[in-house]
């Protein structure tokens, strides 16, 4: 089939690479020159496992093509509208940027007459396919609208698309269902076909569900900090042991019970922004959502509270020298999107600690210019470390802020029981009972 994809970002370029891998003639836009010339030469703009492979291979084999203009769409059946909805201050969505790409793509539409499938997948909220993005068609004939919303997950994007737990079409038109249905026919997962609304609220209905489980796990874990004799991990692992969250063929245990695990907070470019969204839709039709809010406002203050514990821990932070490894939202991307890492470093910095910070995968010649990043602090007053070594080995306060595997090993660099380590994540194997300055998220001091 010939594909359309306009936006490469996150969403549209695995878009693309996976439906080019799957053999079908994909044409992919972005007005942004520089990354398209990038993608052009197999260079993909963040990191993510398995794309660049699939992204070089594609190009040798001809049937991924890139652009910069939605005149080069003109020749496909079925287009793909995969750019940025990004939060207004009110926690509501901007649409400007999906009606402007869907302006100038119904404007090159209007010189044919085939028929095509226009395919939102930018996440956004219930009625806009309806309300927002077909009266930008409607005059156009043969354009069905639908919405196909993605769940990637950043970090395993590519095997995700791949292998899907579902597909959601919302679309009320047969025929507009049948096409996109045949594209994903070898994708070996379910395939739902629902109105346009079902679809957009499916989307954040799974992604709030997510923050909603982390945020309760957070709020188990406070409370296991102020009781004697118990740990959330000791807490929480017994009711992952409850048969319902097992795959029940193997007994072995779903993959969901992750996200029933107390941390530092959610973080990155959805699960903030999709549950913000919501509640300012809900806010919209005048229904209350008491249970959002408070997810929201856990998680707004959980990052605050490791930085509470490090101080307590350590008797104040002015001019402690505090290590925060771990700078993206979470291991396995250099996503640095509502990173709970970066908030902690704002506190940080209002705290008057020395910082040194760590990342395994995060470009350390973004951070060193990006002066913005660290809340407008210059970063030459925050010490980059290239390795973990250099970030650990000298330090009073130790602060894990994502489960980036190399710092489970943190130990060795450390000096012995003089450090004092502050685990957001849990990774470590060592107990308050062996190291007294050991201290983490849901265990009681
Ligand atoms: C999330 C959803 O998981 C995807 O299904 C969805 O498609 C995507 O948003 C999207 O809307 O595009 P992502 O933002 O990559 O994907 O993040 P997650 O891996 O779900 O992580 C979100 C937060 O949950 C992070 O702060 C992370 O640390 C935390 N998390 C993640 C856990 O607590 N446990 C986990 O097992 C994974």
């Amino acid at each position: 089939m010939k594909i359309g994809v306009i936006g490469c970002g996150f969403v549209g370029l695995i878009t693309a690479v996976g439906f080019a891998s799957k053999g079908n003639e994909v044409t992919a836009i972005d007005i942004d020159r520089e990354r398209i010339s990038k993608i052009k030469n197999g260079i993909v703009p963040f990191h993510e496992v398995g794309v660049e492979k699939l992204l070089k291979s594609s190009l040798k084999k001809g049937n991924l093509k890139l652009f910069n203009s939605v005149k080069d769409l003109i020749d496909c059946e079925v287009i793909f509208i995969c750019v940025q909805t990004p939060p207004k201050l009110n926690g509501a969505i901007n649409l400007k940027i999906l009606k402007k790409a869907a302006e100038s793509l119904a404007s090159q539409l209007k010189k044919g007459n085939e028929s095509r499938v226009i395919v939102v997948r930018s996440t956004v909220v219930p009625g806009t396919i309806e309300n927002t993005v077909m009266p930008i068609f409607r005059r156009i004939n043969n354009v069905e609208v639908i919405f196909n919303p993605e769940f990637l997950r950043e970090g395993t994007a590519l095997s995700d698309f791949l292998n899907p737990d579902r597909i959601v079409i919302g679309t009320k038109s047969i025929r507009a269902g049948k096409i996109i249905s045949k594209l994903y026919k070898s994708f070996n997962a379910p395939i739902i076909i629902t109105t346009s609304q079902t679809a957009e609220l499916s989307k954040y209905a799974s992604n709030v569900l997510l923050a909603t489980l982390i945020s309760f796990s957070n709020e188990i874990a406070r409370i296991c900090e102020n009781t004697p004799n118990t740990d959330v991990e000791d807490v929480l692992g017994i009711t992952h042991l409850d048969r319902r969250f097992k795959v029940a063929r193997d007994k072995s245990k779903a993959e969901i019970i992750s996200y029933l695990k107390a941390g530092c907070g959610f973080g990155g470019s959805c699960l903030p922004k999709d549950l913000s969204a919501l509640i300012s839709y809900a806010r919209l039709i005048n229904e209350n959502t008491p249970l959002l809010k408070s997810v929201a406002t856990i998680n707004k203050y959980q990052p605050n509270h490791l930085v509470d514990m490090a101080s307590e821990a350590g008797n104040g932070l002015e001019n402690k020298n505090v290590t925060v490894l771990g700078l993206a939202f979470k291991g396995g991307t250099d996503d640095l999107r509502e990173s709970p890492g970066l908030k902690i470093i704002n506190e940080l910095i209002k705290r008057k600690a020395n910082i040194k910070v760590y990342d395994p995968l995060v470009d350390t010649s973004k951070i060193k210019n990006n002066p913005g990043l660290f809340f407008g602090v210059k970063a030459k007053n925050i010490i980059v470390a290239s390795s973990i070594k250099e970030a650990v080995e000298i330090c009073d306060i130790c602060i894990i802020t994502t489960n980036a595997p190399e710092f489970k090993s943190i130990g060795k660099y450390l000096r012995r029981g003089k450090t004092i380590i502050i685990d957001g994540r849990r990774i470590m194997k060592v107990s308050k009972r062996s190291n007294k300055n050991y201290y983490a998220i849901g265990l009681p001091t």
